[in-house]
């Protein structure tokens, strides 16, 4: 029989009946906080600045000052940044489930601001690496940044990275560059989520970036049902039961939340 009823109410209804639900993010999800995407046109990261300059092994090793001053940056932006109204819907939905027993919520981002965390929801597995976990690009110990903040100017400016305490190396963005592997243990996190869950909800995500994008096709083919909250066109859509065709902060507290 047909179903005629409206995709947001239909949604919330499978959402209710599943048991494990997976939230997939990507960076639509801070946009509303302030936080750039990177392949939306104009604003987009990767449409303002060059990734094989800043994002690679390779640009690291050519000019360090120069990467380290571009993810100071970006590190500047996302603490100025508030956590939206949809991270705020995720958290809230997260602890009323695990309240009422009624199943577990699990956070998997490619982002690698702590905006869900702020927004006091269950940790997330962060596929991509994290903004605020330096470490030594030599040793690989953990590293911590320089006390004094400086002011950025857009983009950034040359910054030295500071030194290892453990054996002097450089320090490095804790962030996954084009070119090198996923953290194993988020991975393997990640994958367990998707191969244990019934429903997926893949929002602001292009999911164009592998193997990230991988993760709801692998929960697709174990039986899952993908749902998606994006306000623009993704790999995703032909995929997805359920496509929500609208940004972060306002169709989350509607899906998740009841609010509108
Ligand atoms: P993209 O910039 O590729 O995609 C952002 C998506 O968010 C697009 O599909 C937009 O339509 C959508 N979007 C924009 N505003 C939104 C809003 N307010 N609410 C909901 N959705 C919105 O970002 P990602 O898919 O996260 O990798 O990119 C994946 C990876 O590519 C990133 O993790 C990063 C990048 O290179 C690394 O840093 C390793």
């Amino acid at each position: 029989m047909m179903d005629t009823r409206p995709p947001l109410a239909a949604a919330r209804d499978a959402i209710s009946a599943a048991r494990r639900i997976v939230i997939f993010t990507g960076a639509g999800m801070s946009a509303e906080s302030g936080v750039p995407t990177f392949r939306d046109a104009l604003t987009g990261l990767w449409a303002r600045f060059s990734a094989e300059a800043l994002a690679t092994p390779e640009a690291f090793a050519r000019d360090p000052e120069l990467v380290w001053g571009w993810y100071e940056w970006r590190r500047a932006r996302v603490r100025a940044a508030q956590p939206n109204a949809g991270h705020r819907a995720i958290a809230e939905f997260a602890a009323r489930r695990a309240a009422e027993g009624s199943g577990g919520v699990t956070v998997v981002t490619q982002n690698v601001d702590d905006l869900h965390e702020r927004a006091g929801g269950p940790a997330a597995v962060h596929l991509h690496g994290s903004l605020f976990a330096p470490r030594c690009g030599a040793c690989g110990a953990p590293g911590a940044f320089a006390t004094v903040e400086p002011v950025e100017p857009e983009g950034g400016r040359r910054l030295a990275p500071p030194r290892c305490e453990q054996c002097g190396g450089a320090l490095r963005p804790g962030v996954v560059w084009f070119g090198e592997g996923l953290p194993e243990a988020a991975w393997s996190a990640a994958s367990q989520a998707m191969d244990s869950c019934d429903l997926v909800l893949c929002v602001g995500t292009s999911a164009l970036v592998y193997p990230a994008a991988a993760l709801p096709e692998q929960a697709l083919r174990a039986g899952a049902m993908l749902l998606q909250v994006n306000p623009g066109h993704t790999a995703f859509d032909a995929l997805a039961r359920f496509n929500l065709k609208g940004s972060a902060a306002t169709v989350l507290p509607a899906l998740l939340c009841g609010n509108h």
